[in-house]
């Protein structure tokens, strides 16, 4: 536990929202699974949350009751309820299950909450709220997946493809709801409309086993006539991915839609894909994540997703097979155009090129406006940073081409944004303009997937503020569907460890629950028989795997998502991954519990020199696996003893024991010194708690000696994030804070310093010489070192979770001022409502 600091005045401020109505609690933002009303949900037995607020001091929940009906109208009438959960003696106000009759596919359900509170005050019903089933059986998809004929597509040429289907109705439409997935990734439009703003649907699974589909309510957007289009591209499907390979998950895109449209009067209709669609390439000649999209004007097809369009030119759709036993529901937050960027400046390189600086790191793309003859050809290319002599710079972007295409139609001024593909980047070059460019020509468009901002972090310090910022747009960029290792170069993969990391500061970044359980979902699906975990989930490495620190992310993730949002159900659906991931390595490590086999990515890039005296920090590898192999599988035997189950709870305990003695009979000297005398091996000990109490103190001395020693940090992926952690942990918070402070590489503030702004993948991506790092691993925009954000809202500001009341249902205020800071503070969103932290000297 953390003791305060001394210090002269320590101002600390516990807020919960404001209350409505004097005296009595209410209950506000009911949620089911995460989200406010959600449609497309298949999950059995959905769970529900609230949030109390009073005005009132101490007020807690200590009773709830939970009313289900058919309509908002029906939760007025007792006998009309579909349940009611009666009064629940309980404080629980996070993720409580619905216990009703079993729902059906595609009905909606109303629910209100009230809930009792510890002084004897009942308060009012919350306001009703819903949910909506999905398509809970593959026989209800009456819809075939269709697309070109197979053979059709020459190999080298892969235009988008165009799907359209009209028709006519003659009743009066109640409601209809559109049920769309796609192999490869798809846009949907009704009447020339898009159907929504989400991208990149139907987001990135293991698609061959886990098959999203999403659900929207278009009652609104349909009527008498009404003409469906969809336009598909490669993604991730079919596009070049994880280094040179395409058509991972299959070589044929298709579409699959089913329209069920209820009448005033009762009735049905379904429409749906089959081979009366008919279907064509167009404008986007291609398109590609890696590689950008090009996109020729002058093929356009105006009205193509309207009535009345003359498609007879078009060819038929065929049929394709593809298991619909495989489709699920999406449930994650969709991936948005979240916010729109202008550049803060243009400008011409030394080179001559015309580049527009965007002034900030970014993911997503430019929509791009231009008058033009027809023919014209404008490039836009992406890179995330100059040379030292101010040109131009993607050779990090290793073999991604990030370049967009559009060619001008000709007459009125014309406007572009790619379908299906995204850049990281902050400045943009253009080519072929006609004219000089303009800064309003073109805005940024930044995308990601939609979570909720939920922990703000500031402090007196400027450099630091910045970093945060820094570790916040490093998220945005990097959460896309799947947490990626970066944005920009021909990679942009699921690496396990980097999410690993990462994960305690992205909590409390945004709300990240939904995003992380569809991930860890996916990494389930992917983990082979042997329990081993790929490198990067969606698996497209071929099963390549099993690496300590990141294959733990199967255990370390579910557990980060359990502790910040309460969230058991989470370490239920993931324990059998979770365990078969410990068993490898007990497999792997065998009768000694040493694990010393197997390829492991070791504390990666940690810090390094040319000295021969010091060639660098390496830890051992074998020392990491170990470690990592203890830490999981305590972490088991904690997570057995939540759901209640002895027997695993007993039989992991003793087998993390029975490491931690091979650990300290292989890697402990009798005077706590480790064989790796590395600040990550020490971190990893003291931090998982490995070491006999005699030792601790005197690890911890060695840790704070080395640091002290060489004056800055010498941790990688591994040892990073925990470091200033447990620097505070053991009574070295100023010895942390110095490593905060420190501006000269290695340190978070040097890349600071240089004007990054987004988390470099390396402490010196860019050296003080203006020169970079290897081309062949070098991006400024990697989160994994933003794992000390973790740091600042935790022990800077305070706000520690205390893991017997996961969910911050009970917290530590417990902050470390220190360093030369004059005040921080943090505001932090809970799942049981607002925790403010806030201190000055
Ligand atoms: C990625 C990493 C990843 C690593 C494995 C790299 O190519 O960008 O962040 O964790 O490989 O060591």
């Amino acid at each position: 536990m953390k003791t305060p600091t001394n210090f002269l005045q320590l101002l600390l401020l516990i807020m919960m929202t404001p209350s409505l109505v004097h005296g009595k609690s209410a209950v506000i933002k009911p949620v089911c699974e995460y989200r406010s009303n959600p449609i497309g949900i298949d999950i059995a037995k959905p769970r529900l949350s609230w949030q109390i607020i009073s005005d009132a001091d101490n007020v807690k929940q200590t009773a709830f009751e939970i009313k289900v009906a058919n309509s908002s109208k029906d939760l007025t009438k007792k006998d009309q309820l579909r349940w009611s959960s009666g009064k629940v003696e309980s404080d629980q106000s996070v993720n409580v299950s619905y216990e009703g009759a079993g729902l059906k596919s595609m009905e909606r359900v109303y629910w209100q909450v009230r809930i009792w509170d510890n002084k004897n005050k009942v308060s009012e019903w919350s306001e009703p709220a819903y949910w909506e089933m999905g398509i809970l059986e593959p026989q209800t998809w009456k819809a075939s997946f269709i697309g070109l004929k197979p053979g059709a597509e020459t190999a080298k040429s892969r235009p988008c493809q165009y799907f359209r289907k009209e028709f006519r109705l003659t009743k009066k439409v109640k409601s209809a709801r559109l049920y769309i997935t796609s192999l490869g990734l798809y846009q949907v439009f009704i009447n020339g409309k898009k159907v929504s703003n989400d991208l990149f649907t139907p987001g990135w699974t293991s698609y061959n086993k886990r098959l999203q589909y999403q659900t929207y309510d278009v009652s609104a957007m349909i009527s008498d006539k009404t003409t469906l289009g969809a336009i598909l591209g490669d993604g991730w499907y079919r596009g070049s991915i994880g280094w040179g390979q395409n058509n991972y998950y299959g070589d044929q895109l298709a579409l699959l839609l089913q329209l069920n449209i209820e009448y005033t009067d009762g009735t049905n209709e379904l429409v749906t894909t089959d081979p009366g669609w008919k279907i064509t390439t167009g404008p986007i000649s291609s398109s590609e994540i890696y590689h950008g999209e090009t996109y020729d004007a002058r093929l356009e097809m105006p009205g193509w997703n309207m009535p009345g369009f003359d498609d007879s030119k078009w060819g038929n759709a065929v049929t394709i097979n593809h298991s619909k036993d495989i489709l699920i529901s999406s449930a994650s937050n969709a991936v948005k155009p979240i916010q729109e960027i202008v550049p803060v400046k243009f400008f011409k390189t030394p080179k001559g090129e015309n580049v527009f600086d965007m002034g900030q790191n970014m993911v997503g793309w430019v929509r791009l406006k231009v008058k033009g003859s027809k023919g014209d050809q404008i490039t836009l290319k992406f890179a995330e940073i100059l040379d030292k002599e101010g040109n131009f710079y993607t050779e990090n972007l290793r073999v991604a081409r990030a370049t967009d295409v559009y060619i001008v139609k000709g007459g009125e001024e014309e406007v572009f944004e790619p379908h299906f593909t995204f850049h990281g980047f902050r400045y943009v070059k253009i080519e072929g303009l006609p004219g000089v460019p303009d800064i309003n020509q073109i805005t940024g468009v930044v995308v990601h997937s939609e979570m909720e901002p939920t922990g703000t972090f500031n402090c007196s310090d400027s450099l630091i503020n910045l970093l945060q910022h820094n570790i916040q747009w490093g998220q945005k960029g990097n959460f896309l569907d799947i947490p990626t290792d970066c944005p920009q170069r021909d990679e942009r993969l699921g690496w396990t460890g980097d999410a690993e990391v990462f994960a305690p500061t992205a909590a409390f970044n945004f709300n990240v629950a939904a995003f992380y359980t569809k991930w860890m979902k996916d990494l389930a699906a992917d983990q082979l028989p042997n329990g081993k975990v790929p490198h990067v989930i969606p698996d497209v490495l071929h099963g390549d795997g099993g690496s300590a620190a990141w294959a733990d992310a199967s255990v370390i993730i579910p557990w980060t998502v359990y502790l910040s949002y309460g969230d058991s159900g989470i370490l239920r659906d993931q324990y059998a991954s979770m365990k078969a991931w410990v068993e490898y390595m007990r497999g792997r490590a065998g009768d000694h519990y040493i694990w010393t086999k197997d390829f492991h990515f070791g504390d990666w890039l940690a810090y390094a020199t040319n000295h021969s005296d010091y060639p660098g920090a390496t830890t051992e590898k074998d020392l990491i696996a170990t470690a990592y192999f203890y830490y999981s599988t305590s972490l088991l035997s904690k997570i057995a003893k939540i759901l209640g189950n002895k027997p695993d709870e007993d039989t992991y305990a003793t087998l993390a024991d029975k490491i931690k003695s091979a650990f300290n009979n292989e890697f402990v000297t009798p005077n706590g010194r480790l064989v790796s005398h590395t600040q990550t091996a020490y971190v990893l000990a003291l931090s998982f708690q490995m070491l006999p109490a005699e030792l601790i103190p005197k690890a911890a001395n060695y840790l704070a000696d080395d640091v002290k020693k060489f004056g800055h940090l010498t941790t990688g992926f591994v040892g990073t994030p925990l470091l200033c952690k447990t620097l505070s942990d053991y009574g070295y918070s100023d010895l942390a804070y110095m490593l905060l402070m420190n501006k000269s590489y290695p340190s978070w503030l040097y890349p600071v310093t240089k004007g990054a702004t987004t988390i470099w993948e390396r402490w010196d991506g860019q050296k003080p010489d203006g020169t970079f790092q290897d081309v062949g691993m070098n991006s400024f925009n990697h989160y994994a070192y933003g794992a000390i954000g973790e740091w600042l809202y935790s022990y800077v500001a305070g706000i520690t979770i205390d893991q017997n009341f996961p969910g911050y249902k009970h917290y530590f205020l417990s902050p470390h001022p220190g360093g030369s800071l004059r005040n921080a503070n943090a505001k932090l969103l809970t799942m049981h409502g607002t925790i403010v932290s806030s201190w000055r000297w």
